[in-house]
């Protein structure tokens, strides 16, 4: 069986902030479709170099490309049954995609947050995000810099500024996102599975605001609650 929750945000609402956080406190089975495909390129597969062009320019990566990743993703879970989705899905296609994915094992989308900030926000935290080279650890110039500029505190890696987040590709990125993502909104709202929480304020309110609509969820289900997993 396969639980899906899904983080759902235009870029820089915070979903790869949060979900470093969140799959600590979870031990949920992180899948980023961004991360993966950035994987893919830096492997030089034709699956990254297709996807290259897209990323360059702030468009969606085709439908059919990201599934199949999805899909795969889905049953190197191995023993995990929880997943936390951030990036995906991004369109109503990739949507009802997953939700024959999850059928097919048994499982269902649990949970939807929508990650929620104003578009200056959005804007002030892609063109300051910097991002460890080594271990993927995630920073801000401004609003979450590392104890040495350009020096990962995690591993001492090397932060780097993402192609995709200059102005130009940042403005498409959003436009995108308020066409073909936003329509999700309403989407998950039908099937009363949407969660909106204010990802403009501190990252730590944040993910405590989301662990606790996870944990009221599985206590109304009859769940144990979540806790730190040690991982
Ligand atoms: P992807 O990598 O998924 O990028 P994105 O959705 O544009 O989201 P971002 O990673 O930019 O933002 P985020 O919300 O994770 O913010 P973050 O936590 O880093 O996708 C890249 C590309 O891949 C797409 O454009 C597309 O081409 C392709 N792609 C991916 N998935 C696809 C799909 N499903 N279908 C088709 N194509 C797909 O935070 C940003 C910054 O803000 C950081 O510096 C952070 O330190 C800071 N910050 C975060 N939270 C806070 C906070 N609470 N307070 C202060 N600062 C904060």
């Amino acid at each position: 069986m396969a639980e899906v929750t899904i983080l759902l945000g235009a870029p820089g609402a915070g979903k790869g902030t949060a979900s470093e956080r969140l799959i600590k406190r979870l031990g949920y089975e992180h899948v980023a479709t961004g991360d993966m495909l950035r994987e893919a390129l830096k492997e030089g597969t034709a699956l990254g170099l297709k996807a290259e062009q897209y990323m360059k320019r702030g468009e969606l990566v085709p439908d059919e490309v990201i599934i199949q990743l999805v899909e795969e993703r889905l049953d190197k879970g191995g023993r995990r049954t929880q997943f936390l989705f951030d990036g995906f899905p991004r369109t109503l296609a990739q949507a009802e995609l997953l939700q024959k994915a999850v059928e097919k094992r048994r499982g269902k989308v649990a949970q939807v947050f929508l990650l929620d900030a104003p578009r200056e926000v959005l804007i002030q935290r892609l063109t300051g995000r910097r991002i460890c080279r080594s271990c993927g650890a995630n920073f801000h110039v401004t609003n979450m810099p590392p104890k040495k500029p350009g020096i990962c505190d995690s591993c001492g890696g090397e932060l780097y500024h993402r192609p995709d987040d200059t102005e130009t590709t940042i403005a498409n990125r959003l436009d995108v996102y308020t066409t073909q993502t936003q329509p999700l909104i309403s989407h998950y709202e039908g099937q009363g599975v949407l969660v909106r929480v204010d990802s403009s304020r501190q990252v730590d309110g944040l993910v405590a605001e989301i662990v606790g609509a996870i944990e009221r969820r599985g206590a109304r289900q009859g769940a144990k609650p979540v806790g730190d997993c040690g991982r």
